[in-house]
Formats: C-alpha cells, sequence, structure tokens
C-alpha cells in the first residue's frame, strides 16, 4: 500500500483542546474551546491561539489584550466540547456547564477552577492570517493545581488525564513512552547487563488508569521507527534529567531538561 495525496489542510495532529477564558471591557466573562494553540517561544514564555474575527470571544481579546489558556482533562470533555459548538453571544456557558470561575492573578479574566493550569497571557500582536487571526501573547503568570504537586515540588501533568483532540475526536492522553533525552541518555549500569530498551531505562511509564502498556511495544519498541526493539547508542556525557524541579523555592512547571 502506498499514500495518496490529500487536499492541503490541517493534519497537525493530536493537540490539546484548550479552554481560554475572556472577559470584556463591559466586565463579561466568557468562555470557548481552542485547538489552534501552540507553544511559540520559551523565554519569553509566549504561546499562540489562533480566533476567527466572528467568534464572541474575539472581540473581548481585542477589547483588553488580555486571556486566559485553562489546560483540560478527561472529565471536562463535555464541557469542552460544549464550549465549542454554543456562542457566549446566546448564553452563559459557565452556568449551563457548570464551570467554575476563580479570578485569575495577573489578568482580568476568570480562570476556571477544573483546569489543572491556567496560563495567562497578554496579547503582544494579532495577525491577520485568514480565517483566524493569531494572537501572539506573553505568558504572564501561570497557576496549578497543588494536587498534582508532589513532596518535591514537582508537577505531573501526567496525573491530570490530559484531554486530547485528534482529527475530529477527543481522547485520553495515553501511555508514556519515555522522558526528554531517553534515547540518547547513558545506559544505566544493570547488575543483569540487560539493555536500555526496557522501561526503567526509557523512564516510561504506564498510567494506572489504562494499563494496558500495548501501545508502542510494536517492531520500533525502542522508538526507532523501522527498528527492532535494540537499545539505543549510549551517550558518555550528559545524563540529563527529566522531570521538573524546585526552583526559588516555588515549584516549577518546566522541565529541568533541554527545552525546544
Ligand atoms: C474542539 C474544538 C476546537 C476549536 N478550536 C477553535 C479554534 O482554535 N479557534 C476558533 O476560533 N474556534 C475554535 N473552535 C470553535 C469555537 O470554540 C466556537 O465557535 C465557540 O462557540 C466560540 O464561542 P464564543 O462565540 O462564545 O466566543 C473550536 C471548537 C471545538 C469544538
Amino acid at each position: 500500500m502506498g499514500k495518496i495525496d490529500f487536499k492541503p489542510g490541517n493534519m497537525l495532529y493530536p493537540l490539546p483542546a484548550v479552554l481560554v477564558t475572556v472577559r470584556d471591557r463591559a466586565g463579561r466573562d466568557n468562555v470557548f474551546t481552542v485547538a489552534w494553540a501552540g507553544t511559540v517561544c520559551t523565554n519569553p514564555p509566549m504561546l499562540s491561539i489562533s480566533v476567527r474575527p466572528e467568534r464572541f470571544s474575539y472581540e473581548a481579546i481585542r477589547q483588553t489584550g488580555e486571556f486566559v489558556v485553562n489546560l483540560t482533562t478527561e472529565d471536562m470533555v463535555r464541557a469542552v466540547d460544549y464550549c465549542g459548538v454554543r456562542s457566549g453571544r446566546d448564553q452563559d456557558k459557565f452556568r449551563e456547564t457548570g464551570l467554575e470561575k476563580d479570578q485569575a492573578v495577573k489578568v482580568k479574566a476568570a480562570s476556571l477552577k477544573a483546569s489543572p493550569v491556567n496560563i495567562e497571557c497578554r496579547v503582544s500582536q494579532e495577525l491577520a492570517l485568514g480565517s483566524h487571526h493569531m494572537f501572539l501573547a506573553d505568558v504572564v503568570h501561570v497557576t496549578v493545581d497543588e494536587r498534582y504537586i508532589d513532596q518535591k515540588g514537582s508537577f505531573h501533568l501526567d496525573q491530570t488525564c490530559p484531554l486530547v483532540y485528534s482529527h475530529g475526536g477527543y481522547f485520553t492522553q495515553g501511555d508514556q513512552l519515555g522522558t526528554f533525552g531517553f534515547s540518547v541518555r547513558r545506559k544505566q549500569a544493570s547488575k543483569a547487563g540487560s539493555a536500555v530498551a526496557g522501561k526503567k531505562a526509557s523512564g516510561k511509564k504506564t498510567s494506572g488508569k489504562r494499563g494496558s502498556g500495548k501501545r508502542g511495544s510494536g517492531p520500533g519498541a525502542a522508538g526507532w521507527p523501522g527498528r527492532s526493539g535494540k537499545a539505543s547508542p549510549g551517550r558518555k556525557t550528559g545524563d540529563r534529567q527529566t522531570g521538573s524541579k524546585k526552583r526559588s523555592g516555588r515549584p516549577s512547571g518546566q522541565w529541568s531538561g533541554k527545552e525546544s
């Protein structure tokens, strides 16, 4: 079987489906679903959302230059869909979905209590691209639900069961197959002399919730397409640590590994 040509279109999936909260100049809150969102810069931290100008929320963002990106979880899937098919022009989506508001810290919009991560943003640029206008924004504040912070101050996003949007469907995140840099990490000394491709060396974690562990166990089990489950070449230096660390006394959601 070969490949067939497809009409050029949006095929960059999976994506997070986020709930964006906005407050207009008159102080009216609204929430709507956005999948065309992305991280665009690490330092300064910046993200983008692309919004059709006909959205009710678009005008609020234009008026205030502020919004909050609220990450979503499996439990929120109905609300995520609902806020993406109903408009705040006609109804109060907070009341209809039961989504509770919190006041954001640095921006005037509300944030969502149910979201494990709230990313407060201030628009720096608007780019009219066509169907959508892209708002480039500075991340000015982040709050995370302390239920997912362990005793060492590391934040475990995976434990929130993030919601994934892919080609028209909502999905769960699936099992962890590795951690940042695992493909080049130095082999861990093993008494049995076993290869690095195993669970331990890759940092692979199977979520207790789903737990089949079957994903990723095909022919390229070590994560190299087209190769059988052989160990990746070891690297002598730079055994990078992954997972977040407490910095300057505050929990950090950032990887301590190299970021792209
Ligand atoms: C999964 C999903 C993703 C969506 N992503 C976007 C998006 O990235 N940009 C956008 O303008 N609209 C997007 N929408 C549509 C808006 O959320 C929808 O039109 C919503 O009703 C707008 O709300 P508002 O009129 O209250 O602003 C999405 C809808 C769904 C269901």
